[in-house]
C-alpha cells in the first residue's frame, strides 16, 4: 500500500475521463474521498464490459474494500443519494460499513431544482447552461447563511423548524406569489435523515485517523479546474472549488496532507453548457470528435462541445493546482486524422496573451494560435505500452507535455480499466507501486 494521498482532479472544463482514472487507482489506496460538487457530477466506469454511471457516491465504491467518503464541500440531494445506493445495491455491490457522509454537507432542498430552473430563465442571454441539479442555489444558501446540514436534519426537530422555516421564507420571497409551506419540508428531510443516519460521520476526523494510521486517501475532484468558482470561467462555472483549494475546505484536510496531485485532461477539449470554448470547432470535425468520443453528458445527456486540445487552459490548471502529473484521456479518439492541432495562445484585440485571461472579454473574437502536427492512422486503441504508439501519436504526447508545463504519467486509450499507459519512471508510476 502506497502512503502518498493523491488529489485526481479535471484540468479542462470536466467530463476529461476523472472516473476511469480514479476507479483504476483505487486499488492502491484505502479511502476515496470527494470534496465538492454534488450530482451535477457524472462519472463512467466500465468494469468487464459493464457500464457504472456515479454521481454523488465516489467510483471508489466498485472496489470491495475501499472506503468512500462523501465531504463537507459536497451538497446532497438526498434522493439522488438513495438512488445511487439503491442502484449499485441491485448491482451487488453494498455500501455498508464503506461510506462516511459529512455531518457538515449542506443538503439540496426539494425546491433548489426549481430555482435553479428559474434563475436561469431569469438570466435570459447570460445563463450558464446548469445541470438544473438545484447545485448553484443550495450552494448560495450555504454561503448565505441560511442552508440546511445533515447534522440538523439529524439533529434537534425545533432547531431543524426554525432553520427550514428560514430557508423557505427566503425561497417564498425569491418566488414571486409563492406559499410554500415549511411543514411537510420538514417531515421530509426527517425521514431521509433517518435513512441517511448510519453512513454519516466526522469526514475529516476519520481522514485524519485513515492517515495517521498509514493508509493512503485518493481526493476525488468532480467538475474541474476551468468551472471552479473562483478560478474558472467566471460567470460560466459551477458553485464550488472544483481545483486544489477545495480539498482542504472541502474535507477538513491541511495542506500537507496532499503528497501529489494528478491533473486529468482529454487529447481535445470539450464543454457542455454556456460560456467560452476558445479552440471549439463547428462542423464536421466536431461531430466527429463527438461521435467518435462519445461526447454526451453522463448526468444530463446534453450534446458536448467539442475542440481542439488548448495548451493555455492545461499549463494554467498545472500551474494553479501545482500538478505533479497529467492522465491524457481518449487520445484514441484522434486516431485516424490527417492532422492534430494544438492551441498555444489567443490573438486577442489587444494582441497575443497565452496566459488564461480572467476578463472573458478578452475572449470574445480571440483566435487561438495553433500549431498543426502530423496525425497517425495506426490505431492507439487498447495500446498498454508507450513504445507501442504510432511515432507521431507519441510526437503529439511529447509536444503537449512541452506546450502544457507538466509530464504525461498516465495515457488512456479506451475506456476499459485496461487500456492504459503508465509512463514509465512517471510520478504515476510511483504511486502505483506497493
Ligand atoms: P451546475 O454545476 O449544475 O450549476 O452547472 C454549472 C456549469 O457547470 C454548467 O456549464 C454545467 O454544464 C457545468 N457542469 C457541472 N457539472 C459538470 C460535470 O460534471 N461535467 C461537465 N460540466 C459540468
Amino acid at each position: 500500500m502506497v502512503k502518498t494521498n493523491i488529489a485526481v482532479l479535471g484540468a479542462q472544463w470536466g467530463d476529461e475521463g476523472k472516473g476511469k482514472i480514479v476507479d483504476m487507482l483505487t486499488p492502491h489506496f484505502s479511502t476515496v474521498a470527494r470534496f465538492q460538487g454534488g450530482h451535477n457530477a457524472g462519472h463512467t466506469v466500465y468494469v468487464d464490459g459493464r457500464k457504472f454511471v456515479l454521481h454523488l457516491i465516489p467510483s471508489g465504491i466498485l472496489h470491495a474494500g475501499v472506503t468512500c467518503m462523501i465531504g463537507n464541500g459536497v451538497v446532497i440531494d438526498p434522493d439522488a443519494l438513495f438512488k445511487e445506493v439503491d442502484e449499485l445495491a441491485r448491482a451487488g455491490v453494498s455500501v455498508d460499513g464503506r461510506l462516511l457522509v459529512s455531518e457538515k454537507a449542506h443538503i439540496i432542498l426539494p425546491y433548489h431544482r426549481e430555482l435553479d430552473v428559474l434563475s436561469e430563465a431569469r438570466r435570459g442571454e447570460r445563463k450558464i447552461g446548469t445541470t438544473s441539479r438545484g447545485i448553484g442555489p443550495a450552494y448560495e444558501d450555504k454561503i448565505g447563511r441560511r442552508g440546511i446540514r445533515v447534522c440538523d436534519v439529524l439533529g434537534d426537530r425545533e432547531a431543524l423548524a426554525t432553520a427550514v422555516r428560514e430557508n423557505v421564507s427566503a425561497r417564498n420571497r425569491a418566488i414571486k406569489d409563492s406559499t410554500l409551506d415549511w411543514r411537510p419540508v420538514i417531515d421530509r428531510l426527517v425521514s431521509q435523515g433517518e435513512r441517511m443516519k448510519s453512513w454519516v460521520g466526522d469526514v475529516s476526523l476519520a481522514l485524519h485517523q485513515t492517515i495517521v494510521a498509514g493508509k493512503s486517501v485518493l481526493f476525488e475532484g468532480a467538475q474541474a479546474t476551468l468551472l471552479d468558482i473562483d478560478h474558472g470561467t467566471y460567470p460560466f462555472v459551477t458553485s464550488s472549488n472544483a481545483s486544489i483549494g477545495g480539498v482542504c475546505t472541502g474535507l477538513g484536510v491541511a495542506p500537507k496532507a496532499i503528497g501529489g496531485v494528478l491533473g486529468v485532461a482529454k487529447a481535445y477539449t470539450t464543454r457542455v453548457g454556456e460560456g467560452p470554448l476558445p479552440t471549439e470547432l463547428n462542423g464536421e470535425l466536431a461531430d466527429r470528435l463527438r461521435e467518435t468520443g462519445q461526447e454526451y453528458g453522463a448526468s444530463t445527456g446534453r450534446p458536448r462541445r467539442c475542440g481542439w486540445y488548448d495548451a493555455v487552459v492545461v499549463r494554467y490548471s498545472a500551474r494553479l493546482n501545482g500538478l505533479d502529473a497529467m492522465a491524457l484521456t481518449k487520445l484514441d479518439v484522434l486516431d485516424g486524422l490527417p492532422e492534430v492541432k494544438v492551441c498555444t495562445g489567443y490573438r486577442t484585440a489587444s494582441g497575443t496573451v497565452t496566459e488564461f485571461p480572467a476578463d472573458l472579454r478578452v475572449l470574445i473574437g480571440a483566435e487561438p494560435v495553433y500549431e498543426t502536427l502530423p496525425g497517425w492512422s495506426a490505431p492507439t486503441k487498447g495500446v498498454t505500452r508507450m513504445d507501442d504508439l504510432p511515432a507521431e501519436a507519441r510526437r503529439y504526447i511529447s509536444r503537449l507535455e512541452e506546450v502544457s508545463g507538466v509530464s504525461c504519467g498516465l495515457i488512456s486509450t479506451g475506456s476499459d480499466r485496461n487500456e492504459t499507459i503508465i509512463a514509465p519512471g512517471s510520478a504515476v508510476e510511483r504511486w502505483t507501486k506497493n
